[in-house]
């Protein structure tokens, strides 16, 4: 079985009840800035995941608009299609960001946002998005480089072994430093980079690490060899450190704008 990550019914679940974190809203304010988006305009969302930006981008470009959500997860789709209900300008579609289901230069807008680390060839994907967007169009690309978590643990070793083996989730956990070279290589001009910083003090339900640690735990035992008491002593930590006040995590997502030369 591949170490990488799935999106099954139950990831699509836990997806959907993290991507509400106060850290990954902020974070959707911060794509739509970026987007711009106007009424009427054809946008993409590419691994639309639990859809909760579909359905934003959705209400911006209005009845009048067109927004075309794109995942290669079944379950993702069912659980965007149902927070979307009644949006009649989303096309939903099972599809592959290197096989995007577009003709050539339709789309004004695209986002992809937290989907490239999981891509195998990141050229082909940057190309594809390329491919299709208008001369003149925008991409706002987000994502992760894990090189940049801070998680504090009191036992400084363990944390960097476990995310060791975290890592090999993703095709590449590192992507967000290769993106500017492969959205210049695909013919687009980046023209904003920036950074978004998730912060958090506590790792309760309702935060993205405290729903990410669950995961890594599950996640490092199942397929990285690491013992159960291990990954247990790890999460058992956490908790002590945050009944103290002395939790802390943070990570950084990029956000990339790039557009289409006329
Ligand atoms: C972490 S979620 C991000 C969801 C959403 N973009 C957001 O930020 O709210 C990643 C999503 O990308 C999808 N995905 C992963 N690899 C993909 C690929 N090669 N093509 C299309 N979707 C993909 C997954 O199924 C999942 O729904």
């Amino acid at each position: 079985m591949s170490d990488r990550a799935s999106f099954d019914e139950a990831s699509a679940q836990r997806l959907d009840r993290q991507y509400a974190a106060p850290a990954l809203v902020a974070q959707r304010r911060r794509a739509l800035d970026a987007m711009a988006l106007h009424a009427g305009q054809t946008a993409l969302d590419i691994g639309c995941g639990p859809g909760y930006l579909t359905l934003e981008m959705a209400q911006q470009v209005g009845t009048q608009g067109r927004v075309i959500a794109v995942d290669t997860s079944e379950p993702m789709l069912d659980i965007a299609h149902a927070r979307c209900k009644g949006l009649a300008q989303i096309e939903f579609r099972l599809a592959e960001a290197a096989a995007l289901p577009c003709p050539d230069e339709s789309i004004d807008v695209a986002a992809a946002v937290q989907v490239y680390l999981f891509a195998a060839d990141l050229d082909v994907v940057v190309h594809e998005l390329a491919r299709v967007l208008r001369p003149g169009a925008r991409a706002v690309v987000i994502d992760t480089d894990w090189d940049s978590v801070v998680w504090h643990s009191s036992d400084r070793d363990r944390m960097e072994r476990l995310l060791a083996v975290w890592m090999r989730r993703y095709a590449n956990a590192r992507v967000a430093r290769l993106l500017p070279g492969a959205l210049g290589r695909a013919g687009l001009k980046v023209t904003h980079a920036d950074v978004i910083a998730v912060v958090e003090l506590d790792p309760g339900d309702n935060t993205y690490s405290g729903s990410q640690a669950a995961e890594l735990a599950r996640y490092v035992v199942a397929k990285g060899g690491i013992l159960p008491a291990e990954a247990n002593a790890w999460k058992d930590d956490l908790l002590s450190l945050a009944a103290r006040g002395e939790y802390f995590f943070s990570l950084n997502r990029y956000v990339f704008v790039a557009s289409k030369p006329r």
